[in-house]
């Protein structure tokens, strides 16, 4: 039987190549992306490659746009055997000077949309007996993520029982377009207070980033996670973040919050 997935956040980076490795191994892939004027570049490798892919539109904020989505592939395919929650963005800026309606613009989608979008497909996979949801987590646990992890280790005691496996991928820094895309916390823009700081931690991040893992990486781990019969709560992904996670698991709060600092701060 063709197995189907969709991914979200299809039009770059991570949720590019994990469109394409899924429809790479066998199974009928949907990209899908906010603008569909960026779907050129992922059809082009789709139709050179002759893959099962098809890009459809999914602004994940968006209800009427998530519905569209999921009964497009629920009237063509009849059934969604993975779902990867990818689409996200980056907000630079300390808790004192993001807004609350920048907080809650970044939850939209990195939380609440997540949230949505399993909401409308976890009622075919608990019918089906199975399916794979996997959440694109960050390794650096920013707030919206913490709040990821906190959801996806809850749903795996809901959907567990149905078949359904939930996994987290936790990626260190991935050479995407992500940094470049990032917004800035208007207040942070001209705010005196935490300008030096914030400065010091966008100059540090970005020249991780020039160094950073492939997005292919992220693609291939999530194709081995999905491929366990019993997927693990949680895979990392680069080099950067098992250093990072190490040195946590290995250094009191105290260490590890002085480490960090030095990180970030260091000239
Ligand atoms: N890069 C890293 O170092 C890193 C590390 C840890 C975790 N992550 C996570 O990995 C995921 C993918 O990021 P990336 O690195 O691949 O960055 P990216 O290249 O900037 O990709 C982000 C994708 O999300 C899409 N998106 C944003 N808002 C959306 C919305 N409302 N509806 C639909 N799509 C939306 C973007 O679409 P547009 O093209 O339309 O903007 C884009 O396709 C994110 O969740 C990010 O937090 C990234």
């Amino acid at each position: 039987m063709e197995k189907v997935a969709i991914v979200t956040g299809s039009s770059s980076g991570i949720g590019f190549e994990t469109s394409l490795a899924l429809a790479r191994n066998g199974y009928f892939t949907y990209a899908t992306m906010r603008d569909l004027k960026k779907e050129d570049e992922i059809q082009k490798v789709a139709n050179e490659e002759n893959l099962s892919l098809e890009v459809l539109e999914l602004d994940v904020d968006d209800e009427k746009s998530a519905e569209n989505a999921i009964n497009t592939i629920i009237q063509q395919k009849g059934r969604i055997d993975i779902l990867v929650n990818n689409a996200g963005w980056g907000l630079w800026g300390t808790a004192e000077d993001v807004s609350l309606d920048e907080f809650r613009a970044q939850f939209e989608t990195n939380f609440f949309s997540v949230v949505r979008m399993i909401q409308k497909v976890a009622p075919t996979m608990r019918k089906q007996g199975s399916g794979n949801i996997v959440n694109i987590s960050s390794v650096a646990y920013i707030s919206s993520k913490f709040a990821l992890e906190g959801l996806s280790e809850s749903l795996r005691y809901e959907l567990g029982q149905f078949g359904v496996n939930v996994i987290i991928i936790e990626p260190g820094v991935i050479k995407t377009k992500f940094f470049d895309s990032m917004k800035t916390a208007k207040k942070a823009d001209g705010g005196e207070t935490y300008k030096d700081i914030t400065l010091k931690v966008i100059t540090g991040v970005k020249m991780m980033a020039e160094m950073g893992t492939p997005p292919k990486e992220v693609a291939q781990v999530i194709i081995n996670s999905i491929k366990e019969e019993k997927p693990l709560p949680r895979y990392i992904v680069g080099n950067d973040a098992a250093m990072f996670l190490e040195a946590k698991k290995m250094k009191t709060d105290i260490e590890f919050e002085n480490y960090l600092k030095k990180e970030l701060y260091s000239e």
